[in-house]
């Protein structure tokens, strides 16, 4: 179902579709997790503004949840912007709201066509009411959809989300021998969601940016050299293949079928 709908989509003859042979539907990441990077490169490179950048990675945006959507992708998380962000010029910042009051505008229907529900993770209470009014209007718009669940970290920062957790659990009255990781995990932004199996960064930087710091104890992490600006289908089908190709160990280990012969005896 998956195959043939993300087919469906692919021009006949598109390398892509080569691509979406190397899949394994049977054991796609549940839960994709994105550092969207390098929309500022992007656009130096270019000798163009910085907001450039941030305009031309709504294409990416639009392109990416479209493809995980019919991928058969259960959660996709987009980080677009941090609680450290707000250090950036107020142009860049207006622009960036501006940005994902438009794509909400006018990729609210997509979302609907696809069944997508959308939600914002981060401290959304300190954005700008404008914004808050239309983030408030996409989630109630996509609340009863049940295709894939579209996080988009706003105002985001892991640290404080787990701050956050601890002062819920607090005035939830929790006692403290009552708090396990999984009690604990119920109090995040992503309560109820399963963790990112696969955290993909574009544009080359090694770091997690305070991105879903709890969540990626045990993600597979994968870095692209590709801008986000840049980043499509393409991309998004490679990292998965990548993914796939990963032995996932969880802190335990592989025993060699040899080995596991060789010690019965
Ligand atoms: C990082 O590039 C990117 C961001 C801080 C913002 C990402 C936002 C968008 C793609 C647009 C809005 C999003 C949605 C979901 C509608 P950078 O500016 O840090 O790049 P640099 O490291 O090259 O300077």
């Amino acid at each position: 179902m998956a195959r043939a709908d993300l087919l469906s989509w692919i021009p006949e003859g598109h390398p892509d579709e080569m691509l979406v042979g190397q899949v394994n539907f049977d054991r796609l990441p549940e839960h994709i997790a994105i550092i969207m990077d390098g929309n500022g490169r992007w656009a130096a490179q270019r000798h163009l503004p910085r907001v450039e950048g941030h305009r031309a990675g709504i294409d990416a945006v639009r392109d990416t949840v479209e493809t995980a959507a019919r991928l058969g992708i259960k959660v996709l998380t987009l980080y677009a912007f941090s609680i450290e962000n707000w250090k950036r010029p107020a142009t860049e910042i207006s622009t960036l709201m501006m940005l994902l009051k438009r794509y909400l505008r006018s990729e609210l229907k997509t979302l609907l066509t696809n069944n997508i529900r959308f939600l914002v993770i981060g401290r959304m209470d300190d954005l700008a009411d404008d914004i808050q009014d239309e983030l408030r209007a996409a989630m109630v718009r996509t609340a009863n959809d049940s295709g894939m669940l579209f996080n988009i970290a706003l105002n985001y920062g892991g640290r404080a989300e787990i701050v956050d957790a601890a002062r819920r659990a607090i005035e939830a009255g929790i006692r403290p021998e009552d708090l396990d990781e999984q009690r604990f995990a119920s109090f995040l932004y992503t309560a109820g969601q399963p963790d990112p199996d696969l955290l993909i960064r574009t544009s080359g930087e090694m770091r997690v940016s305070n991105y879903l710091l709890w969540q990626i104890a045990y993600t597979e992490i994968y870095v692209t050299e590709t801008l986000w600006p840049d980043f499509r289908r393409r991309h998004l089908l490679e990292a998965v293949v990548a993914y796939q190709k990963r032995e996932r160990r969880y802190g335990g280990i592989t025993i060699d079928p040899r080995l596991r012969s060789s010690q019965a005896r």
